[in-house]
């Protein structure tokens, strides 16, 4: 379904990988985009701002995008950005990532991921049109859950980091809002999503950047884990279906992953494969804050907007290892 350019939609985090690729889509589809992210330097602002000017100039003619740098703790500037713009639909996806930052940075994660997310909360309620909240959870909230595959209806009362405790948190906070003030939030529990221009602190990035610098890579857990890894494609194909249905319930939770659980030597000797180098491994203990396995239940997604995930990770991986090799070559020559 296309939708009339004058639908508009708040991206937050469109700098990020999600929120660019996101961001793009909606472009594409004739939206008009509102992107606000903070430019944080948690991993190199360069390919955040990479991503935001790759944004701009390939936007389709005619497409309305206007993007400002703005934390989300500025309540604010915030609601200065929310009467401005007044977006139809917000998709909240800025937040503090990384499950083992959060054993060493802690207030962060309180503060973006718990401050921030009220603070979009607040801006929604307080709109004078008030919009239609999607906002990014995580599988992380599935803890050391060990019925596969997980299911919304799973107990996820047992998170095993901080940022999981966050995300869970915001899911109980959206549920209050929908319940208090009649606006529409629907939560995102993203799987371990992968892709072109993608997150420099997550694991595939580093064992690229290890395997082409022939040295060894960290393998937690002895290579004993299990990880449903989702191409950035399916999880924006998912999103713009939850954006854009017109038959969701008040609030709602939902998984958006691939439906098979990898086993991480796999997913290494088809990173391996991909760019062409024989993989060393470092094998380490597991490491606090990891879980042993995700492996997504998409059943809800699917029956709510017909979600079906496409990508194996012999398809995605290749193109991940060709997007990596040429974005660090060109990086490094400049
Ligand atoms: N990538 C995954 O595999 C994955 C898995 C589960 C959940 N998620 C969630 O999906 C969302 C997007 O993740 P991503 O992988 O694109 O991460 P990302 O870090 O690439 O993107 C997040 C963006 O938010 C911005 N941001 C951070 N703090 C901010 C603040 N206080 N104010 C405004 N902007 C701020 C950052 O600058 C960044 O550009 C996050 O909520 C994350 O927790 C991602």
């Amino acid at each position: 379904m296309k939708l009339s350019a004058t639908r508009k939609i708040l991206v937050t985090g469109h700098a990020g990988f999600i929120g660019f690729h996101a961001a793009q889509e909606f472009l594409r589809r004739g939206w008009n985009v509102v992107g606000v992210d903070s430019f944080c330097d948690y991993y190199d602002v360069a390919l955040k701002r990479d991503r935001a000017a790759r944004l701009e100039a390939d936007k389709p003619s005619g497409a309305r995008l206007a993007t400002r740098k703005l934390d989300i703790c500025d309540l604010e500037g915030l609601r200065e950005t929310f009467a401005e713009e007044a977006p139809d639909i917000v998709l909240h996806l800025a937040a503090q990532p990384g499950v083992r930052y959060s054993i060493t940075h802690p207030f962060v994660y309180q503060k973006t991921n718990v401050e921030g997310f009220l603070n979009i909360l607040e801006c929604c309620r307080h709109a004078a049109k008030v919009p239609k909240l999607v906002f990014a959870s995580s599988s992380s909230v599935y803890g050391g859950n060990t019925k596969m595959p997980f299911e919304e209806s799973d107990q996820v009362d047992t998170p095993i980091s901080l940022y999981a405790a966050t995300k869970k948190a915001n899911e109980l906070m959206a549920h209050t809002y929908a319940h208090l003030y009649k606006m529409q939030a629907i939560g995102l529990r993203f799987f371990t999503v992968y892709g072109p221009w993608y997150r420099p602190d997550m694991a595939l990035s580093l064992f690229a950047d290890a395997m082409l610098a022939g040295r060894p890579i960290k393998v937690f857990n002895h290579g004993d884990m299990l990880r449903d890894f989702t191409f950035i494609d399916d999880i924006v194909d998912g999103i713009v279906r939850v954006v854009e249905a017109a038959n969701l319930p008040l609030y709602d939770i939902f998984n958006i992953g691939n439906h098979r659980s990898e086993k991480l030597l796999d997913v290494i000797n088809v990173l391996a494969e991909s760019l062409g180098v024989e993989p060393k491994m470092e094998m380490l203990p597991m490491q606090a804050g990891d879980v042993y396995a995700t492996y997504a239940s998409v059943e809800k997604l699917h029956k709510a907007v017909g979600y079906e995930p496409k990508t194996t990770i012999r398809e995605g991986i290749p193109v991940f290892a060709k997007w990596h090799r040429k974005y660090y070559e060109r990086t490094c020559r400049e």
